[in-house]
């Protein structure tokens, strides 16, 4: 009786719905045991997760000892770079995951990342970084050397660059200090920006165009003290800049 009424029922069912039907309970049955086969033996005993992953992590090698462990052995540099910019890169960053170095100094000895092409990893000027970030471009930032040469990577303040034009005019500064021109300073006659010394060929100073610049103190009415030779500007060497009678470093009429 029962089975009869199914029976009608099923019959009553239409066809395409129960090929659904079907295939969905064929799904159901892959799925539950797919689950069985895939699902790894430990999920869910702990969590969301399969509990033997704890011992194979545990298991495997450890690469960093982190900053503290650095910091017993190397106290000075430690102390240094914790003053400075860098205070928020840790050591390992640089010098590369150093667990074996710890339990063993002498035999594992760590790299150093000596050479130019490292430090424009975070400082080569990219677009995306950071407002402010300081950036650099490193073609054209003292190129060739390396950047530890000028800066210490634990502490990389910029260097201040030189104050005096002798620093690298040395020449031109010692001829001019046994010439005429001993008691007049580079900036009588050049004007400077405070950024020639740090980027010199894209800061050019000024140099004298004119006869009449150098007329200013040596021509017959100019307003410079009496000891200083005059010359009459309109007669004197006509048609050429002084310069190229006279080196202005170190002028010469005698
Ligand atoms: C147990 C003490 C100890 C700890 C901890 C330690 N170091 Fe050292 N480290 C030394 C000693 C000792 C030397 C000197 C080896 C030598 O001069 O031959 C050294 C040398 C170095 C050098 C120079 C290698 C060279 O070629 O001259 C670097 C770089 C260095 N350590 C980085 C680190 C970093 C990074 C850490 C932290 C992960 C660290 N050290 C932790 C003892 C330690
Ligand atoms: C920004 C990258 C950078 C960071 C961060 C850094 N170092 Fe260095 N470290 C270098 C470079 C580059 C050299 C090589 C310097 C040289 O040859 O003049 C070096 C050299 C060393 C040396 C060997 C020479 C020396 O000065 O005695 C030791 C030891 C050292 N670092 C330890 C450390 C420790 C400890 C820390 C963390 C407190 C650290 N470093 C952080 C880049 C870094
Ligand atoms: C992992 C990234 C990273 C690496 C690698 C790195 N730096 Fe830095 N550097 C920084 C950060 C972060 C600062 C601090 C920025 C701030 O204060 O806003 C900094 C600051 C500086 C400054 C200070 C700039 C200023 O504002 O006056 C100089 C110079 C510098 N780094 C040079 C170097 C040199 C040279 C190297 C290679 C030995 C190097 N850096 C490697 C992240 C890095
Ligand atoms: C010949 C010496 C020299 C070398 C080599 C050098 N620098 Fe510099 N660097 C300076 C001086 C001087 C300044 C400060 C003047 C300035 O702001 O340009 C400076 C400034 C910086 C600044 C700060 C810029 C800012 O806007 O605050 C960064 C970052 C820097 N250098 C990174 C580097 C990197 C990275 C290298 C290697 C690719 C490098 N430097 C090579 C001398 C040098
Ligand atoms: C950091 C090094 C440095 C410092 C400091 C420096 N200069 Fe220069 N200067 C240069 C370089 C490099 C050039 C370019 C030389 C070239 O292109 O042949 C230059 C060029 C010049 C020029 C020629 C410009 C041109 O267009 O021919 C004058 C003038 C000059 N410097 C004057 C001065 C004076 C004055 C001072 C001091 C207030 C000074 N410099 C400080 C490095 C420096
Ligand atoms: C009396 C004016 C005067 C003074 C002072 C002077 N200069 Fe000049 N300097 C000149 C003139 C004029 C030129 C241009 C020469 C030319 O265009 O050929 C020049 C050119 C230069 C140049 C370009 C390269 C060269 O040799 O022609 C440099 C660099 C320079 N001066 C640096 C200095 C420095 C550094 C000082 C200080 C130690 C200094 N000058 C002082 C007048 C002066
Ligand atoms: C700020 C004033 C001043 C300017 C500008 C100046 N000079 Fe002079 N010059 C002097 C002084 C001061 C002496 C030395 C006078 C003395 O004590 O004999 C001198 C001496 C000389 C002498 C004489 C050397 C000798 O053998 O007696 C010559 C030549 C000369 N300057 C050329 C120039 C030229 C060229 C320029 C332009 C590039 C120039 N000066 C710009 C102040 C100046
Ligand atoms: C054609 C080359 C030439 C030119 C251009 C020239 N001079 Fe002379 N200058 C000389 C010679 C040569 C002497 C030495 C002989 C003399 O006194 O006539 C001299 C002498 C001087 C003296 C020394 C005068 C004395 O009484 O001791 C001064 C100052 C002087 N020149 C300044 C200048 C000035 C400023 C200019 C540019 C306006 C200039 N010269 C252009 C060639 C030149």
């Amino acid at each position: 009786m029962a089975g009869r009424s199914a029976r009608r029922w099923v019959a009553a069912v239409p066809q395409q719905v129960r090929h659904l039907g079907a295939i969905f309970a064929l799904l159901v049955a892959g799925l539950v045991g797919a689950r069985q086969v895939l699902v790894p033996k430990t999920f869910g005993e702990r969590g969301h997760y399969r509990a033997a992953a704890v011992d194979s992590i545990v298991a495997q090698e450890i690469g960093y000892a982190g900053h503290a462990a650095c910091e017993t052995c190397h106290p000075d540099i430690a102390d240094k770079k914790g003053q400075s910019y860098h205070r928020g890169v840790a050591c390992e960053v640089c010098h590369g995951p150093q667990a074996a170095h710890v339990l063993a100094p002498m035999d594992h000895k760590p790299p150093a990342p000596r050479e130019r092409a490292y430090c424009p990893l975070c400082h080569g000027y990219n677009p995306s970084r950071p407002t402010g970030f300081p950036q650099i471009d490193p073609v054209l930032h003292n190129p060739v050397r390396p950047c530890i040469s000028c800066h210490d990577p634990h502490d990389p303040t910029p260097p201040h660059p030189p104050e005096s034009c002798a620093a690298c005019h040395g020449e031109i500064a010692r001829t001019k200090a046994i010439s005429y021109h001993a008691e007049l300073p580079c900036t009588q006659c050049h004007a400077v920006d405070r950024r020639h010394s740090v980027s010199p060929r894209q800061q050019r100073p000024s140099k004298p165009t004119t006869r009449e610049f150098c007329g200013r103190c040596h021509a017959q009415d100019a307003d410079s003290p009496p000891e200083i030779p005059r010359v009459d500007l309109a007669s004197h060497g006509p048609g050429y800049v002084c310069w190229q009678c006279h080196y202005p470093h170190h002028p010469e009429a005698r």
